[in-house]
């Protein structure tokens, strides 16, 4: 049998049990975390700047959050939400209904995982309009489920084979400046892509029969996409002219990554309805929905749940999650450590070809890799070499992008500068080794 203590070890173990539908980015087998540090069973060390896909803003195994999950546990770990009901519950969502932007009475419902949470935002919002419609942004990822797989812009690895896909989903370009879908330079377009909302209702579908616009206020997967802020005051616009619910999923964007609680406070615009999950938590499932109490409340009870949904380890770790992001300033901090990122990619930038754009707003930042800058020719291979290169390093750090040719930076808001400088260091050695 081979060992548990060693990596390959570990992998040849995988092959015999796990599906090969089931990926991992790394090689390398987590033995403990803390902060911002990842060490493998084999004892190396790495930086890490992929947090758990944006599950970690407030760092592996903080205190506060190892306390409250180990009290729990030894209270209760479960008795479902939807049958015996439990103080952490209210808490947390009070918090949420604080956090979550807009005036007037709000609610929370709870889900398990960020999939669920944007299927029951499309359900709540179906409920409330009576319509049936989503419009989504080319780009955008929200989820491995059936809906969500519809609303997701990226065929592989996400949607390849797994059709027909769930109807009534229609999807307009998305605000991608570095690729513009109509071929314009921002800011001279005065951000005419956000006429593709109004065209869509010409060409593919009537206004009055879509019930929500979800969009991703920085999108994620799709390779850090930050939207003017007139683009999505002109959408929203939109959207309240026709009675169509505005979604902004902060599943990966929101708990402080950007510099504010959700990132759609950076533009000004109050959504209809919020998805959240990932940092939420500190990684531990938990998802949840907030929005107007009139729009939330328009569902039948029991029509939104799920026997793990606002699952008591989850809300004891989110309350230590509201409590960290408070008293550790980690919104400042996310605004000290995104522009030290950018500087540096913006210096990679001068330096390195490769590099054709660097884009990102707080602490999620990101470079997007070209093979030349005159064609744009999307370089994934080397993207994923770098990732590679960087692992050896002790450098954990993700791609994304809809071409897989985006680095980008997840790191929990808890790094120290000392290793940010040791991550940024490590990326810098890793571009220049292949940029040749
Ligand atoms: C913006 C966004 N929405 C939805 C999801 C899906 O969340 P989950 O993987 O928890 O289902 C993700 C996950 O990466 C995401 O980034």
């Amino acid at each position: 049998m081979n060992q548990l203590n060693t990596n390959e070890g570990l992998a040849a173990r995988r092959t015999e049990s796990f599906s090969s539908c089931y990926a991992s980015a790394f090689p390398c087998y987590v033995d403990k975390a803390k902060g911002a540090l990842v060490w493998d069973v084999e004892g190396k060390e790495y930086i890490d700047f992929a947090g758990g896909i944006g599950g970690m803003n407030v760092g592996h195994s903080h205190p506060k959050v190892v306390a409250a999950l180990k009290d729990q546990a030894e209270r209760f770990t479960h008795t479902c939400l939807m049958v015996v009901p439990y103080a952490s519950a209210v808490q947390l969502a009070e918090k949420i209904c604080r956090a979550y932007p807009g005036e007037g009475p709000k609610a929370v419902a709870y889900v398990t995982s960020g999939a669920e949470a944007v299927e029951n935002a499309v359900k709540i919002a179906r409920r409330f309009t009576r319509r049936t419609g989503i419009v989504v942004m080319a780009n955008g990822y929200h989820g491995r489920t059936m809906l969500t797989m519809a609303m997701t812009g990226r065929v592989m690895p996400f949607k390849a084979g797994f059709g027909p896909f769930a109807p009534e989903v229609y999807t307009i370009g998305s605000p991608y400046c570095y690729r513009c879908p109509i071929g314009k330079t921002y800011p001279a377009c005065e951000t005419a892509c956000a006429d593709l909302l109004g065209e869509l209702f010409v060409k593919e579908v009537s206004a009055e029969s879509v019930a929500c616009l979800v969009m991703e206020p920085v999108l994620g997967e799709g390779g850090f996409i930050v939207p003017p802020k007139a683009y999505i005051q002109k959408i929203k616009a939109t959207c309240e002219e026709h009675g169509i619910l505005f979604v902004s999923d902060e599943i990966q964007a929101g708990l402080g990554r950007t510099g504010k609680m959700f990132a759609i406070e950076h533009f000004d615009v109050v959504p209809d309805l919020i998805t959240t999950a990932k940092s939420l938590a500190a990684g531990m499932p938990i998802a949840a929905v907030v929005g107007k109490r009139n729009i939330m409340d328009s569902v039948h009870p029991g029509g939104v749940g799920g026997t793990y949904s606002g699952n008591a380890l989850g809300c004891a770790a989110g309350l230590a999650v509201f409590d960290i992001l408070e008293s550790e300033n980690l919104f400042s901090r996310s605004e000290v450590i995104g522009k030290k990122i950018r500087d540096r990619f913006e210096q990679f930038k001068e330096k390195y070809s490769l590099v054709g754009d660097v884009r990102g707003l707080g602490a999620m930042v990101a470079m997007e890799l070209v093979t030349d800058r005159e064609s744009k020719k999307p370089a994934a291979d080397l993207a994923k070499d770098l990732t590679g290169r960087c692992r050896e390093k002790g450098l954990l750090v993700l791609a994304s992008g809809t071409y897989g040719n985006v680095i980008r930076t997840l790191s929990p808001l808890v790094i120290t500068d000392e290793q940010l400088e040791q991550g940024l260091q490590i990326l810098e050695e890793g571009l220049a080794e292949v940029n040749q």
